[in-house]
């Protein structure tokens, strides 16, 4: 029996959905820590170029493969040459993989809403080492990526409208609202200015070569691109939605949280006289510390921040779920629930590997790869298959597809205009493969990870070689 496809209800609906995607862990965890650990306004700078000529072009293509197609991610490739399906496969994989790590930040943010107000500001000195132990204890930080994973699963099961699309609805305007009253306080502390113009004033003695492809990364992993994320979500819009203008406003929205996080961390990290270098430790370590210096309201403040940084991460790890769930259904005629249980399962296995790899298991490697499970899952997704897989998505696009039938998709078949046409062609068919081209190298050079990186690609030609029945 072929059912109708799912369609979101509202154009705001699918707006939060995909902003509710873009922004995540990326924006609030990562994004401040890499501005922090590469000299600030320069890097933003850097990476507000790569987001708004290679990232907004990038999204635009997987929202018009998407709805011209009414496929995920695999069934997009696949339903116009078979040749293809290797790069939907590799999406599936990297949902998979970023879901064997993603859940368990997700765990901890959960963890430490209830850790704020219950005594973990008290003793400012020992909060570094309780966050080392929490994270390598073996069972709670799982109990805590379970609950998590369960609060995703409740989401997805119900589907895009009555799940995805209502979750976000509400959820969004609630992040903006949590993380403005962070922001807002962090500013009248005396001394703020200072990382005002950390964040806006740019110093270019900082930038190396690795700051341009930190930058170019992020872009992608802050954007939800180069696996078939918005691809999936795209197919489910409707045919008369304006494509164009919704790229543009989750792109701008994407980066104004990002920029929002910083603006709630930075100004208060200055006022305390901190470090802003510190690395992925910052929104655990440090963060918790400034409010452990802000008296009464610090808990209350904490509090608030987690549970932002905890509703961040969930609209993000739902539409990865879905990418997967969406091919199960798609391709393989699997019922949601079914699909969603299964594929939560599989995946919880995966974040139970990463979570140990952290503690138990932190001196072992996986063999001749020298790292463990969840530097494994996180390295091989950002440094290879995300930008790998946004290169794919360019060519398929740029030269698969025929260039009138993307300008009928992007117009509504003639009912609207999108005058930048030519110019995103262009970047999208030149700019994007060779951007994309000249990181992949680098990051294949990277000498710190050689056999990962050789291990990132035989998987991509033996999926190559072997998935076209997929
Ligand atoms: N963009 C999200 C973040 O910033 C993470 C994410 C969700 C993602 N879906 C994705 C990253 C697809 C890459 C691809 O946290």
């Amino acid at each position: 029996m072929e059912t109708k496809r799912e369609q979101w209800g509202t154009r705001f609906g699918f707006i939060m959905a995909a902003a509710g995607s873009a922004v995540g862990l990326g924006n609030i965890w990562r994004f401040p820590y890499l501005t922090g650990a590469n000299g600030g306004g320069a890097f933003i700078l850097i990476y507000l170029g790569f987001i708004f000529l290679i990232g907004s072009t990038v999204m635009l293509a997987e929202f018009t493969v998407g709805r011209m197609t009414q496929k995920a991610a695999v069934g997009a490739y696949k339903s116009v040459s078979r040749n293809w399906t290797f790069a939907g496969v590799m999406g599936v994989l990297s949902a998979f993989l970023i879901m064997g790590f993603y859940p368990v930040v997700g765990g901890w943010a959960t963890a430490y809403i209830l850790k704020s107000v219950t005594g973990l500001l008290s003793d400012s000195a020992a909060i570094g080492d309780a966050f080392g132990a929490f994270i390598s204890a073996p069972i709670q930080p799982l109990l805590w990526t379970v609950l998590f994973m369960l609060f995703n699963i409740f989401i997805v099961i119900r589907g895009v409208g009555k799940g995805i699309e209502m979750a976000s609805k509400v959820l969004m305007p609630l992040l903006i609202i949590l993380l403005l009253s962070v922001a807002g306080y962090g500013l009248t502390l005396p001394g703020a200015q200072e990382g005002i113009r950390f964040l806006f004033v740019p110093d270019f003695s900082a930038v190396t070569g690795n700051t341009f492809l930190s930058a170019l990364g992020q872009a992608f992993f802050s954007l939800s691109l180069g696996m078939g994320c918005m691809v999936t979500y795209g197919s489910y819009l409707p045919k008369d939605s304006k494509l164009p203008s919704s790229a543009g406003v989750v792109t701008v929205m994407d980066t104004f949280f990002a920029i929002l996080a910083g603006v709630a961390i930075f100004p208060a990290l200055f006022a305390f006289g901190m470090e802003p270098a510190v690395g992925p430790g910052l929104v655990f370590v440090v963060v918790p510390q400034i409010f452990a210096r802000m008296g009464f309201i610090g808990p209350v403040l904490s509090l608030v921040f987690f549970v932002a940084l905890m509703i961040a991460a969930l609209t993000s790890s739902v539409s990865l779920l879905e990418v997967v769930v969406a091919y199960l259904m798609d391709e393989k005629k699997w019922q949601r629930s079914k699909a969603v249980i299964a594929t939560g399962l599989v995946m919880l296995v995966l974040c139970s590997l990463a979570s140990l790899s952290l503690g138990i298991w932190s001196g072992w490697t996986i063999p001749g790869l020298g790292v463990g499970f969840f530097d494994f899952f996180d390295i091989l997704t950002d440094k290879v298959f995300l930008a790998i897989g946004g290169l794919f998505l360019a060519v398929f696009a740029g030269f698969q597809l025929k260039k009138e039938d993307l300008y009928r998709e992007l117009t509504n078949h003639g009912e609207t205009t999108f005058p930048l046409f030519d110019a995103w062609y262009f970047l999208l068919k030149f700019i994007v493969p060779v951007a994309i081209g000249i990181v992949a190298i680098f990051g294949l050079l990277d000498i710190e990870q050689p056999v990962l990186m050789i291990t990132g690609l035989v998987i991509i030609g033996l999926l190559a070689l072997f998935s076209k029945k997929l």
